[in-house]
């Protein structure tokens, strides 16, 4: 398979587990080293609308009016006062790999609770440096973009992704006490998307890819979720989220209209690699930072959860939830690339159903 897959990210790292290949970079100095990478040389221009400023595509400006509305102030909104507590759980098991681990290994309550309160810390600050990436990556599609339609709708997401870098900063740092670091594989990803050029891979990188994810695993949290602050607080940001995933939908939509054969090829491609890095290290790092910590092996745990049966089953659920349906209808996921997302445990075919960006949200 490897041989076929024109787009490999962090080819270097990657080892074999069973049938699975790993991404897993353990060279701290290297990774301290991409962490420390925080000026990225991105391609920056400019392009005028062509002084019309009335409305050219009606579907945006209708969502734009939609993220007008739809505005929250994250300050005054939310019960900022409300305590975080390590103590009880922060949600029902379904929320933790880590808290079901150290059940399975017969840890106690008390230390359940704890690995689920670190894996929500630890997941949630992720999320956080994607949000970072999403307010940078907004502010590019507002200058690149070509419609006013365009423009304005970009812009007022990057108000959104403003209000959900502040969220989840506060909620992570002040509220559970510890932002982790950013995962290597997140780090080179969002650069990728950053550095890519042109609005039209922009747009599917960040629009439809990590905002498909990104509805994906907030919907996860929430729903799993005991705390009310959170709830809340995750309700809000998947409404925006949803929003930019449809904002996503109707312009790769016109994209694809336009695109040629070739075209199509290499934004499928790209699809597939970008997500295929994500996928590819299944949690490692996390269970790489918290094993001592709670007493497991994670070279261990990775190799058996890869060795359940029922693996690609559960490891699907993130990517079936909004980006793989949406990609499907976007005719961005072929019969010549079909196997390769089912090889990775990404597609589960007869669960696709219905599950698209309703690009009327
Ligand atoms: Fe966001
Ligand atoms: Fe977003």
């Amino acid at each position: 398979m490897s041989a076929e897959m024109p787009f490999k990210f962090m080819s270097d790292t990657r080892r074999q587990i069973g049938d699975f290949e790993m991404i897993d970079l353990i060279d701290e100095d290297r990774i301290d080293s991409m962490r420390e990478t925080l000026h990225v040389d991105a391609p920056s221009h400019i392009q005028w609308n062509h002084w019309e400023y009335g409305s050219e595509v009606e579907e945006l400006r209708n969502l734009y009016e939609k993220g007008k509305s739809n505005q929250w102030n994250s300050s005054t909104d939310l019960d900022w006062d409300m305590p975080v507590s390590k103590d009880e759980w922060f949600g029902n098991m379904e929320m933790s790999l880590m808290a079901n681990l150290l059940k399975m290994m017969g840890k106690s309550e008390a230390e359940q609770k704890a690995a689920m309160f670190d894996e929500v810390a630890y997941v949630c600050s992720q999320l956080l440096h994607g949000e970072q990436a999403a307010l940078q990556l907004c502010g590019q599609l507002t200058a690149l973009c070509p419609t006013t339609d365009e423009k304005l709708y970009a812009a007022n997401q990057v108000a959104d992704e403003a209000r959900h870098v502040e969220i989840f900063s506060r909620f992570v740092g002040e509220k559970m006490g510890t932002i982790y670091p950013i995962t290597p594989v997140l780090k080179v990803l969002l650069d990728e998307l950053l550095t890519v050029e042109g609005y039209q891979m922009k747009t599917l990188g960040m629009q439809t890819l990590f905002e498909g994810m990104a509805v994906g695993i907030m919907d996860g949290l929430r729903s799993n979720a005991k705390h009310p602050l959170f709830i809340d607080m995750v309700r809000r940001a998947e409404q925006d989220e949803s929003r930019h995933a449809a904002f996503g939908v109707l312009t790769m939509r016109r994209v694809v209209r336009e695109a040629s054969p070739e075209e199509m090829a290499h934004m499928e491609d790209w699809a597939f690699g970008v997500l295929e890095a994500l996928n590819a290290s299944q949690n490692i790092d996390m269970l790489r930072l918290f094993g001592p910590k709670y007493g497991f092996d994670a070279d261990q745990v990775s190799q058996m959860i890869l060795a359940m049966p029922e693996w690609k089953d559960f490891n699907s659920e993130i990517y079936m939830h909004t980006v793989v349906p949406n990609l499907l209808r976007l005719g961005l996921i072929t019969d010549r690339t079909r196997d390769r997302w089912m090889e990775r445990g990404m597609l589960v075919e007869g669960k696709v159903a219905g599950r698209a960006t309703p690009v009327s949200a």
